[in-house]
């Protein structure tokens, strides 16, 4: 069972999220709870602000050490060797997220998800609290909410018995290779005038690995050359995911 908790001043926003498809079935499975916390229960103004603005100026406004590190100090213990959860911080800032740090993370202990707003954090919060900054990519949104969702969602998939059928994990991409899946076809045999490709009606299995090993390194060459990059600078005994 993974435990993870949010913090956030948008909880709202995790609602219909938590209740449906995976993460619902792997909550109602208990493989996993996943709980969204209220950062201004822990401010202790009138205006219950979370914010100042920057020292040194500029535009927007910083998240403040008050009520940041109380609340994660509450919801995952004091930072240092005997916090038995991990405080992920969700900023443009961080290590970019791979399909092998979902990994970890869904073996791993318990997380604490830290959504930031407005520019970014004070520095004493990364320093006192945040055991690790993760981003999703190089493009900056307006909050750590939809990152934290893509993480819970990409996590969940991975917990023992969510998904119906582990082999579809096993051949996608970025798991067990570091290429890009092929394309996929169901029914109809012809839509629109475009057939699917005969082999795959054809039966032959081992000509159908074949096809579909050819597709997907044609598929990675042209669209992520970065990928066959990485996967040839690896050792066969460590694939990238
Ligand atoms: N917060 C804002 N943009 C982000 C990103 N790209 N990744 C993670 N957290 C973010």
């Amino acid at each position: 069972m993974l435990k993870i908790d949010i913090l956030t001043i948008f909880p709202e926003l995790f609602g219909p999220f938590l209740e449906t498809a995976f993460v619902a079935l792997a909550r109602r499975q208990g493989a996993a709870t996943v709980a969204a916390h209220d950062l201004r229960g822990w401010a202790q103004d009138r205006h219950r602000s979370v914010d100042d603005t920057p020292y040194g100026g500029g535009p927007g406004m910083v998240m403040t050490p008050e009520p940041l590190i109380p609340a994660i100090e509450a919801l995952a213990g004091a930072k240092g060797p005997d916090r038995k959860t991990r405080v992920v911080c969700l900023t443009p800032q961080g290590q970019p997220l791979t399909q092998r740090k979902l990994a970890a993370m869904a073996a791993g202990p318990p997380l604490l998800l830290v959504c930031g707003r407005y520019e970014g954090l004070d520095q004493r919060i990364l320093d006192l609290a945040i055991d690790e900054e993760v981003s999703i990519g190089d493009y900056v949104l307006s909050g750590g909410e939809v990152p934290a969702m893509a993480l819970i969602e990409g996590i969940v998939r991975l917990l023992p018995g969510v998904l119906g059928n582990p082999r579809s994990i096993q051949t996608e991409s970025f798991q067990g290779g570091a290429l890009l899946e092929g394309p996929q076809y169901t029914r109809p045999p012809i839509y629109r005038g475009l057939s699917v490709p005969e082999i795959l009606r054809s039966g032959d299995h081992a000509a159908i690995d074949e096809w579909r090993r050819k597709n997907a390194h044609t598929r990675t060459r042209e669209r992520r050359p970065d990928l066959l990059a990485r996967a040839d600078s690896e050792t066969a005994a460590d694939p990238i995911e």
